[in-house]
C-alpha cells in the first residue's frame, strides 16, 4: 500500500472557525521499535498495549487566515510553550500533503498532560495522536465523510509522521505497527488494531505500573536514539530478532502463557538497552535504582508465584506488567518494596484502555 489514498481529492464543504478536543493515550511496546529509515519507516515491526489513564488531551482551535504559512500557537499545561513549536511545523510540514487545508487557517493547539510533567513518561504517543485526531475531525468538517476504519488509518498515519510510536495509541488494546507476514492488514505506514479474537482473556486487563526512577529528561532523544541503529555492528540480527519475536508473542497471546510473555517481554526491553549500550557513541540508560528494582523483581518472582515483569522504554523507568488477578499482590509489594526506588516515592497505577475519546 502506497501513501495515495491518504490525499485527499478538493473539500466540499468551507468553514470559517471551529474547534475539537481528543484526549489519547500513550503507549507501552512489547516487541521494541528501535531503528527507522526516513520518513519514520520503522526497521522492525512492534506491538505495545494501549494505556488507560497516561494520556493528553489536546484542543485544536482553528480560523482562517490569509496568510500563505503556517500559523500556530502552542499552549502547554495553560502556558505559551515556544519549545513544541519546531516540532508542530515540522509535523504540519511532512502532513501538508495529506492535510491540504493546513496553510488555510491559524491554529492554537492547547494541550495537557494527565501524567505529571518531565515525569520522564514519553508524551510524544499521546500527544502526536491527540493532535493527528484533532485534524481529522477538522477534515471531516470540510466535508469528508470518511469511514470510521478510514478515520482512524488516517489518523494512524499522520501520527506516524509525527512520532513512529504515535502510530499505535490510535486504538485500544494491543496495537502493531509495521510490516510482518502473519499480522492481517500490518503496514509500515499506520498502527493496526491487533485481532481481539487471538487475544487470551488473561491479556485484556493487564496492568501497567510505573514506576519513576527518573524524572529528568531525557538523556537520549529517539530522533538521536533510533540513529544509533544506522551502521550498528548488530542491528541486522536484532531487525531479524524483533521479527521473531512478533511470531512467537503471537502464540504466547493466543495460549496465555504468561510465563512465556514474562522471557519474551523482559528479553525484548534489555535488548533495547543492550543496542544502546553497544552503539557509537554508547549510552546507559538505567540507573542504579532501574536495576535494584529489576533484581527485586527477579528475587518476588522465584519466591512466589508472581507473574510480574518489567518492561523498559528508552529510559530509567520501569513498567512493570502483570495479570489483574494479582494486582492485589503487586500493589502490596511495590508499597513495600518497589515505592522507595522510585524519585519522591512515585508511580502511576496504569492499565490497558481502550483508546481515544472525543471530547468535543
Ligand atoms: C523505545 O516513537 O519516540 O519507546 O519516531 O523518533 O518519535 P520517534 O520515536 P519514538 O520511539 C519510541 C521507541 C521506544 C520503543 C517503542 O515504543 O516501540
Amino acid at each position: 500500500m502506497n501513501d495515495q489514498i491518504f490525499i485527499p481529492k478538493p473539500y466540499p464543504s468551507k468553514i470559517d472557525s471551529g474547534s475539537f478536543t481528543w484526549s489519547s493515550p500513550s503507549n507501552i511496546a512489547l516487541v521494541k521499535y528501535w531503528g527507522k529509515t526516513n520518513v519514520q519507516i520503522p526497521k522492525n515491526p512492534s506491538i505495545s498495549f494501549t494505556l488507560n489513564q497516561c494520556a493528553t488531551t489536546t484542543k485544536l482551535s482553528f480560523s482562517k487566515q490569509s496568510l500563505t504559512d503556517f500559523s500556530v500557537e502552542v499552549f502547554f499545561e495553560g502556558e505559551l510553550n515556544q519549545t513544541f513549536k519546531p516540532k508542530i511545523i515540522t509535523f504540519f510540514q511532512r502532513v501538508e500533503k495529506y492535510l491540504p487545508f493546513l496553510k488555510d487557517y491559524r491554529f492554537k493547539i492547547e494541550t495537557t498532560n494527565s501524567f505529571p510533567h518531565s515525569s520522564g513518561i514519553a508524551s510524544s504517543a499521546s500527544g502526536m495522536s491527540a493532535l493527528a485526531l484533532c485534524l481529522m475531525s477538522v477534515e471531516q468538517a470540510l466535508g469528508k465523510h470518511h469511514s470510521h476504519a478510514f478515520f482512524y488509518k488516517k489518523a494512524a498515519f499522520l501520527a506516524r509522521l509525527g512520532s513512529g510510536s504515535a502510530c499505535r495509541s490510535l486504538y485500544g488494546g494491543l496495537v502493531s505497527w509495521g510490516a510482518h507476514p502473519h499480522l492481517k492488514n500490518s503496514s509500515d505506514l499506520f498502527g493496526t488494531p491487533y485481532q481481539e479474537t487471538e487475544v487470551h482473556d488473561v491479556f485484556k486487563s493487564y496492568h501497567d505500573t510505573i514506576l519513576l526512577v527518573d524524572k529528568g529528561e531525557k538523556q537520549v532523544s529517539s530522533t538521536l536514539g533510533h540513529n544509533l541503529m544506522n551502521g550498528h555492528p548488530y542491528a541486522q540480527y536484532r531487525f531479524e530478532q524483533a521479527n521473531d519475536n512478533i511470531s512467537k508473542l503471537m502464540s504466547i497471546l493466543k495460549s496465555g502463557d504468561t510465563k512465556a510473555f514474562i522471557n519474551l517481554v523482559e528479553s525484548e526491553a534489555l535488548t533495547l538497552h543492550a543496542m544502546m549500550m553497544t552503539s557509537d557513541p554508547y549510552f546507559i540508560l538505567m540507573k542504579p535504582n532501574t536495576l535494584k528494582i529489576i533484581n527485586k523483581i527477579w528475587q518476588h518472582r522465584k519466591e512466589t508465584k508472581s507473574n510480574l515483569c518489567f518492561t523498559l522504554d528508552a529510559g530509567a523507568n520501569v513498567h512493570l506488567l502483570y495479570p489483574d488477578v494479582e494486582h492485589r499482590d503487586v500493589h502490596s509489594f511495590i508499597e513495600t518494596q518497589l515505592k522507595q526506588h522510585c524519585q519522591n516515592g512515585q508511580f502511576i497505577h496504569d492499565r490497558v484502555g481502550k483508546g481515544p475519546i472525543l471530547l468535543s
